[in-house]
């Protein structure tokens, strides 16, 4: 018994089929009552999530969450529901928590009045204005990590000119590349390139999207030469900043590794916001492959 369950838990992890532990956030705690439950962490300064969000309550407004102060004053939040498919995630303004949604698991984004300072509990109010569930509002928000080195120009560094400032971390899943430069050009093909392990090749890693300015993401090499520009990269949907050890600028086609910096944070000591896809009204558009 004892040999199979190791087994199982050693083939689960080396095949890599289940990912790390999402991660979320700070946490505030749970929701634990009969009829509502969820459990609730702190995005940045401004928004929370709640996931797995759960009650049984008929007796609820349309939006039956409150802020509270510690002068007893209360502050109905904007909320957005979490949708994802296979093209991807997105949030969409949520009007009413309505009957159906009270049953169902799910994950919400919430949108403070003003910021966290103000607050001393976030709850789960009935129409009367009772509350039903709450958390303390007693942590310090993740904040963007700036930055892996400390002096100008100690970045990204390798062949055919790349150079870069010291590399920022937005959120849980979005990188910013200062000053990046790379002769592109005179190279094959060139991704942005993020993994895990001592050997960066096509195995080890997974290529990031690079943000345009519009919010939309490129998956394409690069190909023109950039000079002194700060690039914004997205992780594959797969990778956290938690689950890597080194960004590379990497030509696919030969799987050769330009240069790369050795980096990551360990999720106990460093607490970065979470990712929290853009505001869509609809599902995202299938990813062009086309470059
Ligand atoms: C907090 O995160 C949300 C969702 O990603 C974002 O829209 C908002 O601008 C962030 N707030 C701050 C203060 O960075």
């Amino acid at each position: 018994m004892r040999n199979s369950e190791f087994f199982l838990i050693f083939i689960i992890s080396y095949s890599g089929v289940i990912r790390a532990i999402e991660y979320n956030g700070v946490s505030l705690g749970e929701f634990s009552e009969s009829d509502v439950e969820g459990e609730v962490f702190l995005v940045n300064s401004t928004h929370l999530q709640i996931v797995n969000f759960r009650t049984t309550k008929t007796n609820l407004p349309p939006i039956p969450f409150a802020f509270i102060s510690s002068n007893n004053q209360k502050s109905t939040p904007k909320i957005y529901r979490h949708f994802s498919s296979q093209n991807g995630e997105w949030l969409s303004k949520l009007v009413s928590l309505s009957h159906e949604q009270h049953q169902i698991d799910t994950r919400l984004i919430v949108k403070m009045t003003g910021s966290a300072a103000q607050w001393k509990q976030f709850a789960v109010v009935d129409s009367n204005g009772n509350t039903l569930a709450s958390v303390n509002m007693n942590q310090k928000p993740s904040a963007p990590f700036c930055c892996f080195e400390s002096e100008a120009d100690m970045g990204l560094f390798g062949e055919y000119g790349i150079i870069s400032d010291p590399i920022e971390v937005i959120d849980s899943r979005t990188l910013k590349i200062p000053k990046f430069s790379y002769k592109a050009s005179q190279t094959p093909d060139g991704y942005f390139f993020a993994g895990a392990g001592s050997e960066i090749d096509q195995k080890s890693g997974k290529k990031a999207a690079i943000l345009r300015s519009d919010q939309t993401l490129n998956y394409c090499p690069m190909l023109k030469d950039i000079t002194d520009q700060d690039i914004i990269i997205r992780l594959d949907q797969s990778q956290t900043i938690y689950d890597i050890e080194w960004i590379s600028v990497f030509c696919y086609k030969y799987s050769h590794d330009f240069g790369h910096l050795d980096m990551g944070l360990v999720e106990n000591e460093e607490q970065v916001p979470p990712y929290i896809p853009d505001i869509s009204i609809s599902e995202p558009h299938v990813i062009s492959q086309n470059c």
